[in-house]
């Protein structure tokens, strides 16, 4: 939740603002991991809310066992669906590649992912965070105001987003009014 700061400014005369709000949200890259243990699941995933993820993990024929986790909780082994999500389904369970996806990912989806495997009886694991965007959008703002001279004014912008979002306020000169 972003809540944006208060601005209290004394006006020099009575005046009648018009205000725009500017928002800056970085992307959400994923980055590379240097790691190249074995099974190798994909880098972080990023997915806005509603998207769909899908989680892959790359494996090999020595692979006797496969399986993916949501935190601790099993979702599939083998072809097997453990979870009771019907969001989630398997999408490919192949000697080289072991994925599933998450349909319409939604806030509390987001964390982290592990493609558990067997090889040659000894268990491995590879992570992967799913990280859920939510465009910004402002909750509540303040209507436009007039104040006499002297006194001031509480200006409120409410957004929320993820990640957080960076309020701005900006004072427009009265030639670039247009309201
Ligand atoms: C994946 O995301 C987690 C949690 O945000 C972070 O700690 C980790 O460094 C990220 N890993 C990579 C490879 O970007
Ligand atoms: C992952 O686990 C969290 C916390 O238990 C849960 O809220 C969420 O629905 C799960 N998501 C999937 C796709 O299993
Ligand atoms: C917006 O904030 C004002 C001031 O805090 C409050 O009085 C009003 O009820 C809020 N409106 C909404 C829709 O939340």
């Amino acid at each position: 939740m972003g809540v944006g700061r208060c601005l209290v400014l004394p006006w020099r005369c009575v005046v009648v603002l018009c205000l725009r709000l500017l928002f800056l949200v970085p992307a959400g890259v994923p980055v590379r991991s240097g790691d190249a243990t074995f099974p190798k699941a994909m880098d972080n995933v990023t997915v806005r809310q509603g998207e769909s993820a899908i989680l892959r993990c790359t494996v090999d024929n020595r692979v006797t066992r496969v399986a993916w986790l949501n935190r601790s909780t099993i979702l599939y082994a083998g072809n097997d669906k453990w979870s009771i999500d019907d969001r989630v389904v398997i999408v490919s369970n192949t000697k080289t590649e072991y994925s599933i996806k998450i349909f319409n990912v939604d806030i509390y989806d987001e964390g982290p992912y592990t493609c558990s495997v067997q090889t040659d009886n000894h268990p491995k694991t590879s992570r992967v965070h799913l990280i859920v965007q939510v465009p910004p959008q402002i909750i509540n703002i303040s209507r436009d105001i007039t104040v006499n001279e002297g006194s001031s004014v509480t200006l409120l912008c409410l957004a929320f987003g993820r990640p957080e979002p960076t309020v701005t306020w900006r004072h427009l000169s009265s030639k670039d009014l247009s309201c």
